[in-house]
């Protein structure tokens, strides 16, 4: 980036720059809205922003600049996708206000990630709602705490090159964007997205573009990221899960019980971590929650060949992390989701049964019983109490 190239450049730079000192201003105040337009409708072509002279210097593949710490940074805007992207109408000059000639002004960013950082307030003019929404999310809370390596607005979309994002009627990102919402947190969660491309619910995001699984946001949120690593998340996280899992119109179409909520609610597991939920949301329970159990961004079929929990080895895994004694036999003595029937765990089905038989009859018996003695009682009473009044009080009136 130096010598020849260098002087060509600024020789173009000095012809083109009075045509742009001209056309900037007006371009500038023209391109800020005080408020988001509803689509991106491409200008007339008399109407877009010039950007040549910029893009005569910046639309050179490779072309990088190194920052003081040595990160490479590619100073390559790709015309292409810019032109069919969602700032195409947008001047240069809108977010890089301070640099109308060259060389430009001096950056004092020391590192790539500061550089980046410098812009964390150019998008707020235009995209007032995510500003705020990611103002105090989980990320900015672990920044403020001095993690230097979360994103900012620009980490997550580039400004060059994003292609219009499809909505839904509520105008949040539509399920078929679920693949691309993975991949922007795969940028540095890369760990995690890969468990999740295998996971039963990952697989089918991105092998089958299946809407009815859940992508990172329907857990996690987007820009309104909540903490992931509190008690409250984890005692609330049942009920994550159970806003699909309870529902008959998404598992009926997989054959998936929907009685996994109600099971795990009457165990003593989810019993204690209902009762926490309510009483005491921050504290810490010992008790399992549906992802003890299944994993998280690895959930697999519970029939899977390897992974899923009805190969007994897996299951006693699970169980061992919080009973470490549990053997071969240990899972055997749960009834997992299974409502007892007569074909599941006969001998449970026959007790529940019986008292279900015996104790509303015991119940209903003694209640019979009782309600006879009152209904004896109270009309004794009103027949006798007549009689009584209007007899005379002999004893009484004598002593008196
Ligand atoms: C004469 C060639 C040339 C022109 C014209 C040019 N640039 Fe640059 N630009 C460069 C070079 C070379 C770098 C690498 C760093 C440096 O040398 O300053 C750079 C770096 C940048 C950077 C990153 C560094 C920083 O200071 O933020 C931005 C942003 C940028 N240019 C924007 C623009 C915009 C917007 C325009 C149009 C107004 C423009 N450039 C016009 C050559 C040019
Ligand atoms: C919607 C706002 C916006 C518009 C419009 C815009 N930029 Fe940028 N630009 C940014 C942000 C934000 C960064 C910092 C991104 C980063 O560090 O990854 C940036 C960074 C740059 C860089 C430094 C290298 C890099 O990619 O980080 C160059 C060069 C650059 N822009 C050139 C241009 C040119 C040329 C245009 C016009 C064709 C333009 N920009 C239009 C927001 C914008
Ligand atoms: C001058 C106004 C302006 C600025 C500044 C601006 N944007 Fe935009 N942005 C728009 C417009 C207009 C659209 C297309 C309309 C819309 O919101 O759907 C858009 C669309 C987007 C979209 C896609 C939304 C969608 O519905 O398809 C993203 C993501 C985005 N911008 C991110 C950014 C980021 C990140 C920055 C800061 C680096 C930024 N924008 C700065 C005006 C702006
Ligand atoms: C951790 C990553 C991340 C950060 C940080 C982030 N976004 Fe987003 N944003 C996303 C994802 C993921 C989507 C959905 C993308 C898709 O559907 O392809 C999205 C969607 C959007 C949309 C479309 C409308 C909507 O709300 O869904 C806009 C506009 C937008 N972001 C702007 C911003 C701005 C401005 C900032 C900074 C204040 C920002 N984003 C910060 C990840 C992020
Ligand atoms: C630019 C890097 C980057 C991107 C992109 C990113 N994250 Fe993060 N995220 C971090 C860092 C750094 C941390 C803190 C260290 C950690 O937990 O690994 C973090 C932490 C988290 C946490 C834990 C928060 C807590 O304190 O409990 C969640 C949840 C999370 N990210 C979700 C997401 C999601 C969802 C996306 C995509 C929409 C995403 N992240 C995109 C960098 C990123
Ligand atoms: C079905 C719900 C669900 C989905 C989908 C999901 N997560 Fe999570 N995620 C959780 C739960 C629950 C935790 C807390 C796990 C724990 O406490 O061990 C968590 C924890 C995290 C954490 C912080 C803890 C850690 O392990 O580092 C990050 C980061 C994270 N998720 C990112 C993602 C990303 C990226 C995606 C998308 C590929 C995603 N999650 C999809 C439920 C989900
Ligand atoms: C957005 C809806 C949704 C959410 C939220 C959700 N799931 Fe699922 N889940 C599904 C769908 C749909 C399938 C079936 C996918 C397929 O078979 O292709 C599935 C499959 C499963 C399976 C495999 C069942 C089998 O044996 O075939 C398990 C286990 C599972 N989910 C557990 C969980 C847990 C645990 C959570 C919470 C941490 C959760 N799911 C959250 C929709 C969801
Ligand atoms: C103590 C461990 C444990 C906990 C806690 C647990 N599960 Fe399960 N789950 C299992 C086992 C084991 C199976 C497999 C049973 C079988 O097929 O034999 C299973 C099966 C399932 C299935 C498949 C049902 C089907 O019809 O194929 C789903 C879905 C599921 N669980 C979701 C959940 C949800 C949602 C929660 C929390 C509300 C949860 N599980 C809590 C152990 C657990
Ligand atoms: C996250 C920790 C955790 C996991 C994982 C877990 N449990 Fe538990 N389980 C508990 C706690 C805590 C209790 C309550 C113990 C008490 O109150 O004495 C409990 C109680 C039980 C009990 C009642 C009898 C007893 O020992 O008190 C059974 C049976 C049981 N669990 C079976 C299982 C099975 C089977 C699995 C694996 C599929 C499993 N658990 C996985 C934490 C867990």
């Amino acid at each position: 980036m130096k010598g020849n190239l260098l002087l060509t450049r600024s020789i173009q730079f000095l012809a083109l720059t009075a045509v742009l000192l001209l056309t900037a201003g007006a371009a500038y105040a023209a391109q800020l809205p005080g408020q988001v337009q509803a689509a991106p409708e491409p200008l007339p072509p008399a109407q877009q922003p010039d950007n040549s002279l910029c893009l005569s210097c910046h639309s050179t593949p490779g072309e990088e600049m190194e920052m003081p710490n040595g990160d490479k940074l590619s100073i390559y805007v790709d015309m292409e996708a810019y032109s069919t992207g969602v700032h195409a109408n947008h001047a240069c000059q809108t977010c890089h206000p301070n640099i109308v000639s060259y060389p430009h002004p001096a950056n004092k960013a020391q590192t790539a990630k500061e550089y980046t950082r410098q812009y964390e307030a150019t998008c707020t003019q235009c995209h007032p709602n995510q500003t705020k929404a990611t103002m105090d999310n989980a990320h900015a809370r672990l920044a403020a705490e001095g993690n230097p390596n979360t994103p900012v607005c620009a980490d997550c979309h580039s400004p060059h090159a994003t292609a219009p994002i499809v909505k839904d009627a509520n105008g949040d990102p539509a399920q078929s964007e679920n693949a691309n919402i993975a991949l922007i947190c795969a940028n540095c969660h890369s760990i995690i997205v890969e468990q999740y491309k295998n996971s039963v619910h990952g697989k089918a995001v991105f092998e089958e573009s299946n809407p009815d699984v859940p992508a990172c946001d329907e857990c996690h949120g987007i820009h309104n990221l909540t903490q992931a690593r509190t008690n409250e998340f984890r005692l609330n996280s049942p009920n994550m899960c159970a806003e699909c899992h309870s529902r008959g119109d998404i598992m009926d179409k997989y054959g998936i019980s929907t009685e996994v909520m109600n099971t795990y609610v009457a165990d003593f597991h989810g019993t204690t971590v209902t009762l926490f939920e309510k009483q005491s949301p921050d504290q810490e329970t010992n008790k399992a929650v549906c992802y003890d159990c299944h994993g998280v961004h690895d959930i697999a079929a519970t029939d899977d060949p390897q992974k899923g929990l009805q190969v007994k080895q897996n299951m006693m895994i699970a169980c061992q992390r919080c009973h470490p004694d549990a053997n071969e036999n240990f899972p055997d003595s749960w009834l997992s989701h299974y409502i007892p029937s007569k074909d599941k765990y006969p001998l449970v089905y026959y007790v529940q049964l019986f008292y279900n038989i015996l104790i509303p009859a015991a119940l209903g018996g003694m209640g019979l019983i009782v309600a006879t003695d009152i209904y004896r009682r109270v009309t004794d009473k009103l027949v006798r109490k007549p009689k009584e009044a209007a007899a005379p009080a002999p004893e009484e009136k004598k002593e008196g």
